[in-house]
């Protein structure tokens, strides 16, 4: 008889985003002439940049003859997108990263949610709250927690973001292993300064143990006194693995690139203390589960880094930042407290109530459509978080729905 990895029973029914599709799909069932706007998920909705589409163009056009026609690529990439992240990305923001520590991916989502896989099962893993689900369904499948209770897995550290703090959580007073990190922050916006991630790094150092930062909306980031990746940390190569993506900062939500940077000074123990490369380990996994990402892809992702594909990207990022402001002013005129917005595409919003009973408002009389923060954990109740994802005249209609229905 087949049976089931039982980790899975304790999950939530559904993924955050789906179960919000499905309330907006119903709702739209409903009222098919209401026109909705989607400030939910965060999925871009400008083209790609013209230097990413011409690259993508030319590389179809080579897989269209068999002399330039290619087949399986490297597992971790193409060196020519591999080297113009090393260098584009870090080496020429002062970051000691070699390209051959760089691996290519299909998206941010699968490599936070698959990186836990090499680790072991008793590890003690720290996971921020509010926060991005994936870090803690993919642990949840994995096996490493109990039954949920009160929107909280037990044998999980839980690291509390809230107004005092700043959404900035403290250290944990219990020692952990594995410890999420994502700044500019999915979901609350709040960015984190360089002093504080020293803090971090260095009880990764001094604990043994390992940073997941998802860095996937560093290019958001407009104050330049914050950093933009985790290496810009001193010691941060031996404890810090980070994930980036052009979803969001090249519109790849659809195209699919994304990268994890793996430095090769990274070190986790066996069961008898032997260190293990954390570079060696994830090659391996990769190079078995994965196949990269297509050519003509790759091709458009590494035009994100020519001199056209550079002011392409800050022309998009400009103009989601743009959005960001305009409904953080909204939202503060309306009486509402906000975080984000500056140096993020989303704004975190004290809802002054329930959080789903703010989305169902928004919905049902705004026709708009946002996050509720109880999705991202316990500690988001109370919270709604709105997309600067679109377009600004439909962030314009949709702050002025707002305004009428609240
Ligand atoms: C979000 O809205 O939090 C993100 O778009 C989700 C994702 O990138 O997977």
């Amino acid at each position: 008889m087949i049976k089931i990895n039982e980790n899975y029973k304790k999950l939530q029914a559904s993924y955050l985003f789906s179960d919000i599709a499905k309330r907006v799909t119903a709702f739209q069932q409903a009222n098919p002439d209401k026109h909705i706007i989607r400030l939910g998920i965060g999925d871009v909705t400008r083209a790609l940049p013209d230097a990413c589409v011409k690259a993508f163009h030319a590389a179809v056009d080579e897989m269209a003859n068999d002399a330039t026609f290619h087949g399986y690529g490297p597992e971790q990439g193409y060196d020519f997108l591999r080297e113009a992240i090393a260098k584009g990305d870090y080496q020429s923001r002062g970051c000691n990263i070699d390209t051959d520590e760089v691996f290519v991916s299909d998206g941010a989502k699968c490599d936070s949610g698959n990186f836990q896989e090499i680790f072991a099962n008793d590890i003690n893993v720290a996971i921020p709250d509010p926060v991005y689900p994936v870090y803690v369904d993919t642990n949840v499948m994995a096996g490493r927690t109990g039954q949920a209770e009160d929107g909280r897995y037990s044998g999980l550290t839980y690291l509390d973001g809230n107004k005092a703090n700043g959404f900035i959580p403290d250290l944990p007073s219990e020692p952990v292993d594995l410890i999420y990190l994502c700044f500019p922050n999915n979901p609350t916006g709040a960015t984190a300064t360089k002093e504080q991630l020293q803090q971090w790094v260095d009880y990764a150092i001094a604990n043994k143990a390992l940073i997941l930062f998802d860095a996937a909306y560093e290019a958001f980031v407009q104050d330049e006194s914050l950093p933009r990746s985790i290496y810009e940390i001193e010691g941060a190569r031996q404890v810090a693995v980070e994930f980036r993506s052009f979803s969001k900062t090249a519109g790849f939500t659809g195209t699919r690139c994304a990268y994890t940077v793996v430095p090769k000074d990274c070190t986790a123990y066996t069961a008898s203390g032997e260190a293990v490369s954390i570079h060696d380990l994830w090659n391996r996994r990769h190079t078995t589960k994965f196949n990269s990402v297509s050519y003509p892809v790759q091709k458009a992702a590494e035009a994100v880094y020519s001199k056209e594909g550079r002011s392409q990207v800050q022309e998009l990022v400009t103009y989601y930042l743009k959005n960001a402001k305009y409904i953080r002013e909204q939202m503060e005129a309306l009486g509402y407290d906000c975080i984000g917005g500056e140096n993020s595409p989303y704004i975190w919003i004290d809802a002054k109530g329930d959080s789903w009973t703010f989305f169902d408002t928004m919905l049902n009389n705004a026709g708009v459509v946002c996050t509720p923060g109880a999705g991202f954990g316990k500690c988001g109740e109370g919270y709604i978080r709105i997309s600067a994802f679109n377009s600004f005249e439909n962030v314009q209609d949709a702050m002025s729905r707002i305004s009428g229905a609240l």
